[in-house]
Formats: C-alpha cells, sequence, structure tokens
C-alpha cells in the first residue's frame, strides 16, 4: 500500500480508465490535469481515434480543452487495448456503460466485458476501481469473481478492488466530479485507503469513506431514486393544479422557502442516461430479497406515462383554437433531456414526438444545440432556425427550456402561425400573460387554461 500510496502523491502512478463516454473521458481528462500518466481505453475505435488526435468525441465543455493540453504533452492517450493497458497501468478504473435491456432488467455486459479483458492483464498489487452505476453486492458480486477467474489472482490479497460512484450530469461533468463529496467503499481497507487517495486528488471536497462496497453502490441509485420519486410527486400535483386552478410554479417556489421542501419542476418526463435506469437496478436486488420497492415502481409508472399529459395539453390547446390535432402542424422545441444540454439519450421529446405523428401530426422540430442534420440523424423532422420550425404551426410545443427559448419574444413568431393558434410551454419558458396578450391559446404543465 505504501508504494501505490507514494505513486499517489509524486503523480507516477500509471492509470487506465476503461470506458471514455461523456462520464469517463471527463474522469481520464481530470487525472492527467493533475499530472498522472493516463491511458484512456475504448472499444470504439472512431472514439480512440479521435481523441489520439487531441479532439473531443463529446460536447462537454472544457474537456475540449483538456484534451488537446493532455494528449499534446504525451500525459494521455487513448487505445482500444484493454488487456495491455492492465498490464501497463497500475491503476484500471472502470466508466463502462451500464444499461437495461426490453425487459427492463439490468444489463451489465459492458462491465462483464470489462472485467474479463482487465483480469487477463492485471498485475500483481494493481488497484480496480469500478465507477459505473450499479446495482449493491454486484463489485463484491461478479466483478471480485470475473477478475479473480481471468487473473487467477484473489482481491484483498493480490489487488485491491474498489467502487466510487460518479455523481455528475452532463453539461458540467468536470465542474460536478471536482465539487461534489465523493463516496468510495472498498473490499478491505487497503483498497479503500488507496482508492479514496487517487479519487482525492481530483476532487476539491471530502472524500466519504463508507463501510463496504455494497453501501457505496446503494447511495448512488438512493440519490437517483430520490429524484425520480420527487419528479413523480410534482408530476401527478401539476396535474391535480391544472383541474384546481392553482399556478404549481407559484405554489412550488413558495414551497420550497420552507427548508424542508424540496419540490422539483413538473416535466414531460424523465430522459437521460440515469434517472429513468437505475432504479431498475435497485428494484432487482429488492425483488431477490422479497422487498417490493412500491413507491419507485409507482414513480417510474408515473414519469414514464407523463409524456402523454403534454399530448393531451396540446389536444386541449388546439381544441380551444377551434382545431384538430390530426393533420395539425405542431412545432416542437427542445429535444435534450434536459435544459440546456446537447444530450438526448431516452429523451422523452422524441416519445412525444413519435406519439404525435402517430395521431397524424405533421411534426416540425428545432433545438438550438444542434445543426438540422443532426435533427435528421435523430429521426426528427428537423429545422435550421426557430422561424422555420413555428412557420404555419398550429401550435409550439416547448419540451424543454433551453435558455435560448428564454429570450424568445412570442410578439416575434405570433405572425408566422397559422392563427388562431397556440403555445404548450412544458419547459416553464413563458409568462403566460404575455403569451396570451400575444393572442395564443396557452397551456404549461401544472398551469392548464391560464386564468389570472
Ligand atoms: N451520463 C451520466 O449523466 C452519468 C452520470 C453518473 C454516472 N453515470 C454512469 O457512468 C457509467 C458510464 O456512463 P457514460 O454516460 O459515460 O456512458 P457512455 O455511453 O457515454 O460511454 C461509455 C463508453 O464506454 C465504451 N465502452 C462500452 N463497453 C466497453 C468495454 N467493454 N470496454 C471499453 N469501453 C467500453 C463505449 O464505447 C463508450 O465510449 C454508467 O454506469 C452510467 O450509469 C453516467
Amino acid at each position: 500500500m505504501a508504494a501505490l500510496q507514494e505513486k499517489i502523491n509524486d503523480k507516477s502512478m500509471r492509470i487506465a480508465v476503461i470506458g471514455l463516454g461523456w462520464m469517463g473521458l471527463p474522469t481520464a481528462c481530470l487525472f492527467a490535469e493533475t499530472g498522472f500518466k493516463v491511458t484512456g481505453v475504448d472499444i470504439d475505435l472512431k472514439v480512440v481515434k479521435v481523441i489520439n488526435d487531441a479532439k473531443s468525441p463529446i460536447p462537454e465543455p472544457t474537456v475540449d480543452a483538456m484534451i488537446r493540453r493532455n494528449v499534446e504533452s504525451g500525459r494521455l492517450k487513448a487505445t482500444s487495448n484493454i488487456k495491455q493497458a492492465a498490464t501497463d497501468n497500475e491503476t484500471i478504473i472502470i466508466i463502462v456503460p451500464t444499461a437495461i435491456d426490453e425487459n427492463r432488467k439490468p444489463d451489465y455486459s459492458a462491465v462483464e466485458r470489462a472485467c474479463r479483458e482487465i483480469g487477463k492483464g492485471l498485475q500483481v498489487d494493481s488497484l480496480v476501481v469500478l465507477e459505473s452505476t450499479i446495482g449493491p453486492g454486484s463489485t463484491e458480486g461478479f466483478v471480485r469473481e470475473l477478475l479473480e477467474l481471468s487473473s487467477g489472482m484473489n482481491a484483498g490479497s493480490d489487488f485491491s478492488l474498489a467502487y466510487s460512484p460518479i455523481r455528475a450530469t452532463a453539461g458540467r461533468v468536470i465542474k460536478d466530479i471536482q465539487s461534489y463529496p465523493r463516496i468510495v467503499g472498498g473490499f478491505d481497507q487497503r483498497s479503500l485507503e488507496t482508492a479514496s487517495a487517487l479519487i482525492g486528488s481530483i476532487v476539491k471536497e471530502k472524500i466519504i469513506k463508507v463501510k463496504n462496497l455494497r453501501t457505496a453502490e446503494s447511495i448512488k441509485l438512493f440519490e437517483n431514486i430520490y429524484r425520480d420519486v420527487n419528479i413523480a410527486l410534482v408530476n401527478e400535483l401539476a396535474i391535480l393544479c391544472e383541474r384546481l386552478g392553482v399556478d404549481f410554479d407559484e405554489a412550488m417556489q413558495a414551497a420550497n422557502t420552507q427548508p424542508y421542501s424540496h419540490l422539483h419542476s413538473p416535466s414531460i418526463g424523465v430522459g437521460g442516461h440515469c434517472i429513468p435506469v437505475n432504479p431498475y437496478f435497485l428494484l432487482e436486488k429488492a425483488e431477490e430479497q422479497g422487498v417490493d420497492l412500491r413507491m419507485v415502481h409507482l414513480a417510474r409508472k408515473i414519469n414514464d406515462n407523463m409524456y402523454t399529459h403534454s399530448i393531451r395539453l396540446v389536444s386541449e390547446a388546439l381544441r380551444a383554437c377551434g382545431k384538430k390535432l390530426r393533420r395539425s402542424n405542431v412545432a416542437l422545441l427542445g429535444v435534450s433531456f434536459r435544459a440546456n444540454v446537447k444530450e438526448t439519450r431516452l429523451s422523452m421529446a422524441k416519445t412525444v414526438n413519435n406519439a404525435l405523428q402517430r395521431k397524424g401530426v405533421s411534426m416540425r422540430v428545432y433545438d438550438p444545440r444542434f445543426t438540422v442534420e443532426e435533427l435528421k440523424a435523430l429521426g426528427y423532422n428537423g429545422f435550421s432556425s426557430i422561424e422555420r420550425a413555428v412557420e404555419n404551426a398550429d401550435c409550439i410545443l416547448i419540451t424543454v427550456g433551453h435558455d435560448e427559448f428564454k429570450t424568445l419574444a412570442p410578439s416575434k413568431i405570433a405572425f408566422m402561425m397559422r392563427r388562431p393558434a397556440a403555445i404548450v410551454d412544458c419547459g416553464h419558458v413563458f409568462d403566460p400573460n404575455t403569451v396570451e396578450k400575444e393572442g395564443f391559446i396557452y397551456r404549461g404543465i401544472g398551469r392548464g387554461t391560464w386564468t389570472k
């Protein structure tokens, strides 16, 4: 342990990061920036090439500049050879995807594949840290078993093994990794201390060393499930507010002035790589233990179905304009899964778009963060500007509150649309009074028919 600790202190430890995606690449960059020699490993040869060309394959702030600096200085290089990377480096950090299959069961095949390859090259006294989000018991269970089986060595006595979840969100990954306290669990004390020292070198906040690997794995899932349940709750309250004539946004802001209230914003549902997926990692474990996590199941169901409410709002708004959903033109603004990021994985905007199309609506899609070619590649009828997208539209549906939409003046687009026209704001972008003053029919999640 002393040898590894010393190598962490003097930055001579060589680090391999397996999986160079939204989380892995920023992590590799942070270690390289700190002064370590880092080998990034990815099975995608295109990703490897782009990085070795000193460019970033992901649109994540500051990562581009970090790659340029560190590839040019020789501190960061990429390869597709996992086994060799495991042989050449003393620390191997695994940040590959974890997903669910069509039956919503965890799919850990990328972690399994990585572990088998790592084991083939693993050296005595190495440290392996898993950072992918995963169900409790996985690191101690199949991860350890696969590493031991393919290396012929034992965790604890021959190599160290730790788990540390990444607490970060696309669009601000570097900042989040550096500034949030970091959770670390170890297979044994040596693993815990070495991993904590290493991760502490890129994190400015404190390292929280927890009792065991299972606890560390659970914490990440609890955080995401908390958000999922909270969002499901506000989505239901928001629908009720529309009927009661209560403005949910106003009620939420006022409620949150009480320190124990943390109501989130209602939305068309929950997208992204984590929140719609991670609950199933815990649900599987709960099922194995004979525990029925009813609230977790219910939150998933509510959030997965929330998109139908946005369709209902569009339909109602069009009816108020004297129009039918079928054969209407709807301009859908925003394809990202969250405001102000260029990330579409599991975005509910796609679900809404497809469902409206199936109902005979002609969709016109714009997102300021995507080119028209990118929108088309994502399967949308994409437009290059907001003006083109709203031209002759009967209704604007804002799915996500990008900052660019907040500066949009309804007066500037009103005359381009087929009047009477509607705006359905699910991104909390517009002041309903301003929208109605321009003659639009207004609907918004949690706001319904806007009556002052
Ligand atoms: N994206 C997020 O917001 C976020 C936040 C926190 C935690 N996480 C977790 O981090 C992990 C990684 O997520 P991500 O968003 O970075 O994924 P990603 O899909 O952006 O990137 C994963 C990368 O790993 C590569 N890869 C896949 N299998 C591999 C293998 N066997 N060996 C080597 N490379 C392999 C892929 O080619 C890809 O480049 C997941 O467990 C995820 O749940 C993600």
